[in-house]
């Protein structure tokens, strides 16, 4: 980071019971994450101490006085030679953000993660480091934001067979998709909107091309089915080439259209169907009714059957909440050993199938 490297002190009071967390990346996340640890309304047992930032001083001289306090610096070897447990890492891309990674989990402590590039590309060697280590890597904010559909795959149906996914999970083009169902105006009107708003980067192909939505869904892949999938092999239908009139025909077919991620597995076959596309959506299922940044998942299991998710998919706030859960999970149990997960290849990797074609617009 930084040629002349720029490190404040804190002097906020360590306390050697807390659990003791650090932010890498100020941004809208890690903004959103030091607020609450430092807010009012304070998370027992967690005390956040060290902020790392390649623009630490412009970024400090910003917050309100209780993160403003805490030792801030641009050099992340600050951080792993500091005394905190858990480094939360919420910076964007793969690179160098799996090296912090790496490194992290190398110098001992724990991390938390956002970045879902990270997990898709490197999430399982990275979660074998982890159990090497003796130390925990966790990443609830890196898919579907305040929506727990990692520990709902990971945890709480680990004793089912999941069969097929379905979900929403990219709020951009569900922000411009239903802006465009409710005004009729074009897609670059309702980009231009949810720019305006918050909700869409000035360039939001990634998100529109389904790219953001197909490594999300190589990660869920991994945690339904245990098996390892690329997300550059994930076919992806882009929603940019939607028209108002799309919206029209859908209507008088009896729904609307949404970015759905899809995947199927057939365990005896070890096929696995996933793809991403802009998808006609009946009337009166979930789908239809999730609105603006909002993210959903059917999940299809062998004994539960059917369950469903929904909440706020992106933002500072709602990432923040998925993050301090699993940073409240490790404080739990520092000494908890947590297996990686054993992936395998699948044999058939199919995109959109001939049935499921007909619902792709
Ligand atoms: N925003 C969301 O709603 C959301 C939701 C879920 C997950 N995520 C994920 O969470 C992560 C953070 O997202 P975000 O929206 O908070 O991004 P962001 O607003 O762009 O913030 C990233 C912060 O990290 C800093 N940074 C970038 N590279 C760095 C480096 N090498 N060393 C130190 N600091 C560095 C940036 O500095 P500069 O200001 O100089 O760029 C910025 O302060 C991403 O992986 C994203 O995919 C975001």
């Amino acid at each position: 980071m930084g040629l002349n490297s720029f490190q404040t002190s804190g002097n906020s009071p360590g306390d050697a019971n807390r659990c003791h967390v650090g932010i890498l990346g100020m941004g809208t996340v890690g903004t959103a994450v030091a607020r609450r640890l430092t807010g009012s309304d304070p998370i027992p047992h967690l005390q956040l101490t060290h902020i790392c930032d390649r623009r630490a001083r412009d970024k400090q001289a910003r917050q309100p006085d209780a993160v403003a306090r805490l030792t801030w610096t641009d050099r992340f070897d600050d951080l792993l030679a500091s005394d905190i447990d858990i480094i939360i890492e919420t910076i964007p891309g793969s690179e160098p953000a799996v090296d912090y990674v790496r490194a992290a989990l190398l110098a001992g402590k724990s991390v938390v993660t956002s970045n879902k590039s990270v997990i898709a590309h490197h999430g399982e060697k990275l979660l074998a480091l982890a159990e090497r280590q003796g130390r925990q890597l966790r990443f609830e904010g890196a898919v579907g934001g305040a929506m727990p559909i990692v520990r709902a795959l990971g945890d709480g149906l680990a004793g089912d067979h999941v069969l097929k996914l379905q979900a929403i999970l990219n709020g951009t083009s569900n922000v411009v998709l239903s802006r465009m169902e409710a005004t009729g105006c074009s897609l670059d009107e309702a980009i231009a909107e949810a720019c305006a708003s918050g909700f869409a980067e000035s360039d939001p192909s990634e998100d529109l091309d389904g790219v953001d939505a197909a490594a999300k869904l190589a990660i869920l892949c991994g945690l339904a089915f245990g098996v390892r999938v690329a997300p550059a092999a994930i076919d992806t239908r882009t929603t940019s080439r939607i028209a108002p009139t799309a919206f029209a025909k859908a209507k008088l077919r009896g729904g609307t259209i949404r970015q759905i991620a899809h995947a199927a597995f057939d365990r005896a076959q070890r096929r696995l169907e996933a793809w991403v596309a802009p998808t006609f959506v009946p009337s009166g299922t979930l789908f239809s009714t999730i609105h603006g940044p909002m993210n959903a998942a059917i999940i299809s299991c062998a004994y539960a059957g059917d369950l469903m998710l929904s909440g706020q998919g992106a933002g500072g706030d709602a990432s923040a909440v998925a993050i301090i859960a699993d940073v409240l999970a490790i404080a739990r149990d520092r000494a908890a050993i947590v297996p990686a997960p054993v992936l395998t290849p699948v044999k058939d990797l199919q995109g959109l199938s001939d049935s499921s074609i007909a619902e792709a617009v």
